[in-house]
């Protein structure tokens, strides 16, 4: 039993110094020195030895149980240690090494385009109004002089909430909610979101933004429409822009018509971009129809009033030669970056 004793502890020693990390030396713990174990075996079986044998086998079974614990502890301590140097060489922070920049956003190049047309109109005293996206149909048709058979308002077109609610399709309602909210002089633009039924493509969506305006005063006459809107369409597109104004019909506006600026690309000249003809359009306006100051209870001997809108991607489209209305949308950084 003694040879036996020695083998275990030998092997014991053996294993132990082959031993890579806590779990090996727990189950080095367990083999010999469990309740299963190799050591325990021998201790139990020492009941049919005599008295004095008992007490030789059992003195040194103690020791070497004592001898292998000691060695299992250093073993256990060793480990420990060597996970923590691993641990420290994996989490060392080079102080040295150069920090990461934190990418500053930039801005999307409808913004910018909404902010460029604003401060062109702020700076000429307009103030800037707001009105819902969720609109009602008085403000976005009815009160805008659109009557019930107005083709705009067919359900194929707009986005219906319910028969009295929809997406409005213009900001021109922002038109009606200034003129009862304020009384004349007004001079108002209005940036936003409308919505269409309209199948996306490279130059239709069924989301996009206008900038509405509205100005309404004693004595305003088409000449004071012209002049505002030529003198944008100057900051705007460089100040050898020329405008021409073409008759066109809008039920809210009475005379109504087109603006067109000569081609920045060619300078009138006739382009890919002006489709030959040296023009591009870019915003409907008008005299504010009778009916619509009459719904903001203004009185109409007294005042008169000009208004106009302009759509915000196509404008952004000309100005940096964007040639799919989508790309807007996609929130592709490779995109929006370039406007930097
Ligand atoms: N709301 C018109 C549209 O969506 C644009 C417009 C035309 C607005 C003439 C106006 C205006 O205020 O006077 O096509």
């Amino acid at each position: 039993m003694k040879d036996q004793l020695n083998k275990i502890l030998q092997n014991a020693k053996d294993k132990l110094e082959q031993a890579k990390d806590r779990a090996d030396i727990e189950d080095i713990r367990v083999k010999v020195l469990g309740k299963k174990g190799e050591l325990t075996a021998i201790l139990k079986s020492m009941g049919q030895l005599s008295k004095d044998e008992r007490k030789e086998l059992g003195q040194a079974a103690n020791k070497a149980r004592a001898e292998i614990e000691q060695l299992i502890n250093n073993k256990f301590e060793e480990a420990k240690e060597a996970a923590k140097a691993l641990r420290f060489k994996k989490e060392r922070i080079d102080v040295t090494e150069p920090g990461k920049s934190i990418g500053l956003g930039v801005k999307h190049p409808l913004t910018i385009t909404i902010e460029e047309i604003s401060r062109i109109f702020m700076s000429m005293g307009f103030s800037i109004a707001e009105g819902p996206e969720v609109e009602t149909v008085f403000y976005n048709f009815d009160a805008l002089n659109a009557g019930p058979n107005h083709p705009a308002r067919d359900w194929s077109d707009t986005f219906y909430i319910n028969d009295d609610v929809l997406l409005r399709t213009q900001t021109s309602p922002v038109q009606v909610r200034t003129l009862l909210k304020q009384k004349p002089p007004i001079k108002v633009i209005s940036p936003g979101r409308c919505f269409r039924c309209d199948t996306p493509d490279a130059t239709h969506s069924p989301m996009f933004h206008q900038v509405e305006g509205l100005v309404v005063d004693e004595g305003i006459t088409m000449a004071d429409l012209k002049g505002t809107l030529d003198s944008m369409a100057k900051q705007l597109f460089g100040s050898s822009t020329k405008t021409k104004f073409r008759p066109h019909h809008f039920p809210f506006t009475e005379p109504s018509a087109e603006m067109d600026v000569t081609c920045f690309k060619c300078g009138g000249k006739g382009c890919r971009v002006c489709k030959g003809s040296g023009w591009i359009e870019i915003l409907g306006c008008g005299m504010v129809h009778p009916n619509v100051l009459k719904v903001g209870n203004v009185d109409t001997e007294k005042y008169t009033g000009f208004a106009f809108g302009m759509g915000v991607e196509r404008i952004a489209m000309l100005k940096y030669g964007i040639d799919d209305i989508r790309l807007f949308y996609e929130n592709d950084m490779r995109f929006i970056e370039q406007f930097k």
